[in-house]
């Protein structure tokens, strides 16, 4: 089928203005906001509902389109956006953005796919509820997104990652059946657990349409606290130390070379007057007030210097030095982001032994989510040709060191090529089955977590 049949047949469904076939209007669907992954789709769709993605999976299955879904695309590895190819079919989530009512008796809500993060923050909040997943890209960053990339963020360390967050999904399979989990049971053991399955399945499996979602109270009380310290290795064992407190939620840390790169960004004014090595950002949530806690948790610890807050303005305050790092490396360059978790213990030889790795072909910003050993170690001024080897070099340093090459982003088209670095050749063979058995043509998402069919 011609481009101009398909976008004809699938106008017929969505309506013309939701079927986007001129470059210019195309345009912000095809690049990530790294600038490091871009492409070009064939059309971009933009159903409205759960009926019209079954319709317009059937009309590309006819037309044999490789279908790509999108949700905020603000991925990090190159799975939401397509190839140079011309060839695939966006499918954009984002008109299905809506959210039915709190159920406070079993603690869900249900959201459409196309919902981003803050709009769920802005509806729970005030009602004094919240989602145990929260990410620096909360503007664009959408539910459906999230949960196809099992998405980790800064409060894993008490809440899980997005899979742990999600009790059930609607999802359309490439030929158009529906998939409707949404009960989201707290006890349902009637075999394969298909919500789980799909969480993580990066756009590869099937299309999610809506979730329902875990909702936690909103505790009442907060703090945090800027800790600048030695080295990795002091953050390490302070994070060690602070995860005694129950009312820890967040435990972030960075580098001093990161936060230059954020103050030169931002205009914002340094933390402490002098610089240190290494940052932790720390924040305690409870019902009861936790300063007291947190107070006594950091009695006698090696601190250089602190900074603490005690209300939301200067929460957000500390908390911008961490989350505006990727905005910040972004305008200094197009990072190559690797995003590795390692066992805590391995985390400073990790660290002392990379520029050995690099060898002078990169600059190297570490900033991450502590408690978890996940570093963000992202790469400016590494030359086009090194990248592979590069990537290479520091990955399966990490899986030598009983780490994983992937800690939130995914695998994506980024990664594809490094997967057997994390997994073994028999669960490849399985995964390759599963999306076989989902998707016979692989027109879902394909290049994507699995670069082919082996
Ligand atoms: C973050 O935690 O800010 C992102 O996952 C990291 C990144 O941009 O590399
Ligand atoms: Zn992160």
């Amino acid at each position: 089928m011609d481009a101009e049949r398909l976008a004809r047949h699938l106008a017929a469904v969505v309506g013309p203005t939701h079927v986007l076939a001129d470059a210019g209007l195309r345009a912000p669907y095809e690049t990530d906001f790294t600038g490091r992954y871009t492409g070009r789709a064939r059309l971009v769709v933009r159903p409205a509902d759960t009926a019209q993605v079954v319709e317009v999976l059937r009309i590309c299955r006819e037309a044999e389109a490789p279908v790509l879904p999108q949700g905020g695309n603000t991925g990090l590895v190159g799975g939401s956006v397509p190839t140079a190819a011309g060839d695939q079919v966006v499918l954009s989530l984002r008109r299905l953005d809506g959210a039915g009512p709190i159920d406070p008796d079993a603690r869900r809500i249900t959201v459409g796919a196309g919902l981003t993060l803050s709009a769920l923050q802005g509806r729970l909040r005030p009602r004094g509820w919240e989602f145990g997943v929260d990410l620096a890209s909360r503007d664009s960053a959408t539910l459906g997104g999230m949960i196809a990339t099992n998405a980790g963020g800064e409060r894993v360390l008490r809440y899980g990652t997005t899979r742990a967050n999600v009790a059930g999904l609607e999802a359309v399979l490439a030929d158009g059946t529906v998939l409707d989990r949404l009960a989201g049971l707290p006890k349902d053991n009637t075999g394969y657990d298909l919500t789980g399955l799909l969480v993580g399945s990066e756009g590869t499996l099937a299309v999610l349409t809506a979730a329902r979602l875990r909702l936690v109270p909103r505790p009442g009380h907060r703090v945090a606290a800027l800790l600048a310290v030695d080295s990795l290795a002091a953050a390490t064992a302070l994070v060690t130390r602070l995860r005694r407190i129950d009312s820890l939620e967040l435990a972030e840390f960075f580098t001093a070379e990161g936060l230059a790169l954020v103050l030169e960004h931002t205009g914002l004014p340094a933390p402490f007057r002098a610089a240190h090595p290494v940052y932790l950002l720390v924040e305690c949530a409870a019902r009861h007030d936790p300063a007291d806690e947190l107070a006594e948790a950091l009695e006698g610890a090696d601190v250089r210097d602190a900074a603490v807050a005690l209300d939301a303005v200067d929460r957000h305050r500390l908390a911008a030095y961490r989350e505006r790092h990727t905005e910040a490396l972004n305008a200094a360059g197009t990072p190559l982001k690797l995003d590795v978790t390692l066992p805590l213990a391995e985390l400073p030889g990790f660290a002392a032994a990379l520029p050995g790795l690099l060898d002078g072909r990169a600059r190297p910003y570490l900033f991450g989510h502590l408690a978890e050993g996940n570093v963000h170690v992202n790469l400016l001024g590494t030359a086009p040709e090194d990248e592979d080897a590069v990537s290479l070099a520091v990955l399966r340093r990490v899986a030598d060191a009983g780490g994983s090459i992937s800690a939130e982003h995914g695998i994506g088209r980024a990664k594809a090529r490094y997967l057997h670095l994390g997994r073994s050749a028999a669960e490849i063979a399985a995964m390759r089955a599963v999306k076989t058995a989902l998707d016979p043509a692989w027109l879902l998402s394909p290049g994507t977590l699995l670069a082919d069919r082996g």
